[in-house]
């Protein structure tokens, strides 16, 4: 069932500028100048119900603007937008009840109170009844062990544990829907794995929609069932994690271990990257040749004992569609 339909949207800001120096001030106080930014050009897609949406481009490319028009933030100039049959902007009361939002550089939590206070704001906030917040506060607490951390005031929490508290926060009044902006930014690598299990069990359990923009790909490859790639204010690509790689993968990596000294290496289609007596690793051109016959004629022709076999990398992948539609 299609959740969000988003067509032909467009939003431009205008960007102030001035000369340095005071007349230059003095003459902005009356005449101001401004440059045109189109932030996003032509949008159109839709989200299923239960998705787990990754939107992903470089800086400045639009995913928050989209993330402020979707979640009713930001009007967009044109185009037309609904969400399980609202239109953010113009239902924002109602709309606001159905979903939640987590913005990595931006809190939701009061700084100068314990965390603890501010979910008990949002049950007033969104008047959940006093069973349903009881129960829905101690499993999330438990699941993301902050019940103690949540009673120490939220200026005094390290990063991670105040993240763990905007995502209860955020989910405290069951929204169907989740929008999370970079909800990892920052964080070590134990704190990421939390947070990914705990967006992957909500949305499992709940059948919570999820759209997700990050810019650490081990959010995407663990957690996005689509991508959606945006650039420039424009998609350049929408799809499964594994067509991207089928799509646009480039070479292969492969590391081999030889049971007797090798003194040199030739193979069609393939670059010797690294050679030392016993290893070697060489990469494979995907687009001229298959790797299978690649690894079959090593075999054929060298005394191999291990062979181990890397894709591109989905980073590598990304970049390159960008540089290449940057090209055109
Ligand atoms: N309020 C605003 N006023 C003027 N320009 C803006 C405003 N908000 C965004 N922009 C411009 O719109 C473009 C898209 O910005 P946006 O914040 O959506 O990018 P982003 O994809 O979220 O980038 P990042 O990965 O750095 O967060 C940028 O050029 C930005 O400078
Ligand atoms: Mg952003």
């Amino acid at each position: 069932m299609e959740i969000i339909t988003v067509k032909k949207i467009k939003k431009s800001f205008k960007k102030y500028t001035r000369e340095q120096g005071l007349w230059n001030a003095i003459k902005s106080l009356f005449q101001r100048e401004y440059k045109l930014v189109e932030a996003i050009r032509n949008i159109s897609f839709s989200v299923e119900k239960g998705e787990i949406l990754g939107y992903l481009g470089p800086n400045g490319a639009g995913k928050s603007t989209v993330i402020k028009i979707l979640t009713g933030i930001l009007y967009p100039d044109s185009g037309s937008i609904e969400i399980m049959g609202y239109v953010p902007f113009d239902d924002r009361e109602k709309y606001v009840q159905n979903i939640g939002v987590v913005m990595g550089q931006k809190s939701t939590l009061s700084w100068s109170l314990p965390a603890i206070d501010s979910f008990y704001l949002t049950q007033a906030i969104y008047q959940i009844s006093k069973k349903d917040f009881e129960k829905n506060l101690n499993e999330l607490t438990e699941l993301l062990e902050v019940k103690e951390i949540s009673k120490t005031l939220v200026r005094n929490l390290s990063l991670g544990e105040r993240m763990k508290c905007e995502f209860i926060n955020c989910i405290l009044h069951n929204p169907k829907i989740i929008f999370l902006d970079e909800p990892t930014i920052g964080l070590d690598v134990v704190a990421k794995e939390k947070i990914r299990n705990f967006i992957k069990k909500i949305n499992k359990e709940r059948g919570t929609t999820v759209i997700l923009t990050t810019h650490d790909i081990d959010d995407v490859e663990a957690l996005c069932h689509r991508i959606i790639l945006i650039d420039k204010g424009i998609h350049v690509y929408e799809g499964s994690l594994e067509s991207l790689k089928k799509k646009f993968v480039s070479y292969k990596d492969l590391t081999v271990e030889f049971e007797k000294k090798v003194k040199e290496i030739k193979l069609d289609n393939c670059e010797v990257l690294m050679h030392k007596e016993f290893k070697a690793k060489i990469r494979v051109n995907a687009l001229k040749v298959n790797p299978t016959n690649v690894i079959k004629k090593l075999i054929d022709k060298y005394p191999i004992v291990d062979i181990n076999v890397d894709d591109e990398s989905v980073e590598s992948i990304i970049k390159k569609i960008y540089l290449s539609k940057n090209d055109k």
